[in-house]
């Protein structure tokens, strides 16, 4: 069954998303329908800087999985990409999901913090798409971004800032941040 993420937040996910934010059209068309309707990044850190073949990749907050296809396609057999999620759901979702597209070269691990599981300086890109505003140990994120990165490896990130107060209602509504 597809689990979609339609409706469910206040800018376009899945199939709809994924146009709006400029991916790959062909990697569109010949995804899986669980895996596009599940796609709810905010915008789209490909469009930064071109990922090289053979490239190691991660992507944190990797969700049910879209932009860990991408990147795989991007890095192809001789690269690797790595995806972790904070939710144990999200990591059994994306695992199915790539073994549904047949997809070889990207591992998903599920963490409960902002402790990246990978040694440092292993990775020539991390990727993130409306991850980093969720989390709120922010500069620890970044810390542990900047030690598994490669020395002259690079952060391409999507995310959201507010750039007012949000309404006291909303404040203690965890639902209301992730929308
Ligand atoms: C906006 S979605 C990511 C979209 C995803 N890239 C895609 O292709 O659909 C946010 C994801 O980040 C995860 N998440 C939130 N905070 C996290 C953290 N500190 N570390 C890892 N994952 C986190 C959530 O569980 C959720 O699956």
């Amino acid at each position: 069954m597809a689990v979609s993420a339609g409706g469910k937040f206040k800018y376009p996910t899945g199939k709809a998303g994924a146009e709006a934010l400029g991916y790959d059209n062909n990697l569109i068309r010949n995804s899986q329908n669980e895996l596009l309707e599940s796609f709810c990044g905010v915008g789209n850190p490909f469009g930064i800087a071109k990922i090289a073949p053979g490239a190691q990749v991660l992507d944190i907050g990797c969700g049910a999985g879209f932009d860990l296809l991408v990147a795989s396609n991007l890095v192809g057999g001789k690269g690797k990409v790595c995806g972790i999620d904070l939710t144990e759901a999200m990591v059994n979702r994306a695992t199915r999901n790539m073994a549904l597209a047949s997809v070889t070269n990207v591992e998903i691990r599920h963490v409960d913090r902002e402790e990246i599981p990978y040694p440092d300086q292993i990775f020539d890109v991390v990727i993130s798409n409306g991850v980093i505003n969720l989390s709120p140990r922010k500069s620890a994120l970044f810390r542990e971004i900047l030690r598994v990165l490669k020395p002259g490896g690079r952060l391409q990130f999507a995310d959201i800032i507010r750039r007012k107060e949000s309404a006291k209602s909303l404040r203690p509504n965890p639902e209301a941040w992730a929308q």
